[in-house]
C-alpha cells in the first residue's frame, strides 16, 4: 500500500509516498481502507518540526490526522463494527504514528471511528471530521454559547473556523467573522452575520463579545479584552505565545483563555453525525489532491488565503456515507 511518510522536518518537499506493507489490526483496533484524509494544522506542524518535542527525532512518521473510508477488516475482540461500513476519524492526535490517515490503509483503535453521516462522501467526511469536532468542543464544553450572544471567530476562513461559524450561527449567536474579504459573502452564506478583515481590524476598534473563538493563536490578551462582563473566550491554536497568554490569563477567572486539545472518539464523532444530520453544518472544501501531490496540498495549506480545506484524495473506495 502506499503511505505519506516523512524522513526529515521541513517544508513540504520532505512528503514521501511510500510503498509499504499493509498493516494488521490488534485486538482492539479496526484496518481502514482510506479514501480521504486532509491537511490539518496538525500536519503541518508535524511536518514541519514545529512539534518537535512531541513527534521526536526518530522516522519515518507518517501524515495525516484524520480519515474517511471503510472497514476493511476488524481485529480480535471488536463488536459492533462490521467491515465494508463507511467510517470516518482521526489516528491519536498526541501519539506517533509511522502510519496515519494519509495512506491507503490505517489501523486505529475501533473507538476511534463512528460511520460517516449519510448524504457525506468520504471526501467531505474528510474535510469536516477534525473542525467539526473542534467547533463542537469550542462552543459547547468550552464556551458554552447561548442564543442571543454575541460571538466573535478569529481565523474564520480556515477548515476548523468555517465549522465554527456555522455552528455559532446554528446554536443562535451574532456571528462576526475575522477573514480576508475576498471569503465575505461565502462566510456570510454559512452564517456571519458580520465579515471584518483581520488586516485591516485591530481587537480595539470591535466588540464587545459574549464569546470568542481563536484559532490562530497570536495577539491573544489584547482580544481576551474584547470580552464582555461575563464573556468566555477560547484559543486552538496552541503556539509557544498561546501557551504563555492562557497561563498569564488565568487571573481573570471565567473571563480567562480557556484552551483545550480534542481528541475525537466515537460519541464525539456521532455528535457530530447528529449536526450534520440536522443540516447545521456542511463540510467546506477549497481543493482536493491526489495522494501522490500531497506536497501541493501543503503548499497551499502554507501559502494561506483559503477558504476551507485541503482534501488528499486516496484511489480506493469512495465509501460515502450510508447510514442514519
Ligand atoms: N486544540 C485543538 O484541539 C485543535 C484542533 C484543530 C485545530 N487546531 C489548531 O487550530 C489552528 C487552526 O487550524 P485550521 O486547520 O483551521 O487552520 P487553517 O485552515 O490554516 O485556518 C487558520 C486561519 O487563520 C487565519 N489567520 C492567520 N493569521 C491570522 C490573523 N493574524 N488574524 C486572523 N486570522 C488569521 C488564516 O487566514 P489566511 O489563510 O487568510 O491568512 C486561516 O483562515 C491550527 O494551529 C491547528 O493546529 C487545534
Amino acid at each position: 500500500m502506499k503511505a505519506i511518510q516523512i524522513f526529515s522536518y521541513g517544508d513540504p518537499d520532505v512528503l514521501t509516498v511510500t510503498e509499504l506493507e499493509r498493516p494488521e489490526p490488534g485486538p482492539g483496533q479496526v484496518l481502514v481502507a482510506v479514501s480521504a484524509s486532509s491537511v490539518n494544522g496538525h500536519d503541518a506542524l508535524v511536518r514541519s518540526g514545529a512539534m518537535k518535542i512531541v513527534s521526536g527525532r526518530r522516522f519515518p512518521i507518517g501524515l495525516g490526522l484524520d480519515f474517511a473510508g471503510v472497514v476493511a477488516e476488524t481485529g480480535p475482540g471488536v463488536a459492533g463494527v462490521r467491515t465494508g461500513e463507511p467510517v470516518w476519524g482521526t489516528v491519536h492526535p498526541r501519539e506517533k504514528h509511522a502510519v496515519a490517515g494519509a495512506a491507503e490503509y490505517v489501523v486505529v483503535a475501533a473507538d476511534r471511528i463512528a460511520p460517516i453521516p449519510a448524504g457525506l462522501t468520504a471526501v467531505q467526511a474528510a474535510a469536516l471530521v477534525v473542525p467539526g469536532i473542534t467547533a463542537l468542543a469550542a462552543l459547547r464544553g468550552a464556551t458554552h454559547l447561548t442564543a442571543g450572544e454575541s460571538a466573535l471567530v478569529r481565523g474564520a476562513a480556515g477548515g476548523v473556523g468555517t465549522a465554527v461559524v456555522q455552528l455559532a450561527h446554528a446554536f443562535g449567536g451574532r456571528v462576526t467573522a475575522l477573514a480576508r474579504t475576498r471569503h465575505a459573502a461565502a462566510l456570510i452564506d454559512l452564517g456571519a452575520d458580520q465579515v471584518l478583515d483581520y488586516r485591516e481590524t485591530s481587537p480595539g476598534e470591535i466588540g464587545p463579545f459574549d464569546v470568542i473563538v481563536d484559532t490562530v493563536g497570536t495577539d491573544l490578551g489584547r482580544y481576551r479584552r474584547r470580552l464582555s462582563p461575563g464573556g468566555r473566550m477560547v484559543t486552538v491554536g496552541l503556539s509557544g505565545p498561546a501557551i504563555a497568554a492562557i497561563a498569564a490569563s488565568t487571573v481573570y477567572g471565567s473571563r480567562r483563555i480557556r484552551t483545550f486539545s480534542a481528541d475525537p472518539r466515537t460519541t464525539q464523532l456521532a455528535e457530530l453525525a447528529e449536526q450534520v444530520a440536522s443540516g447545521t453544518i456542511v463540510p467546506v472544501i477549497d481543493g482536493v489532491y491526489p495522494l501522490a501531490d500531497i506536497t501541493s496540498a501543503h503548499r497551499t495549506f502554507d501559502e494561506g488565503g483559503a477558504m476551507g480545506r485541503q482534501i488528499v484524495r486516496m484511489n480506493g473506495p469512495e465509501g460515502s456515507g450510508t447510514s442514519a
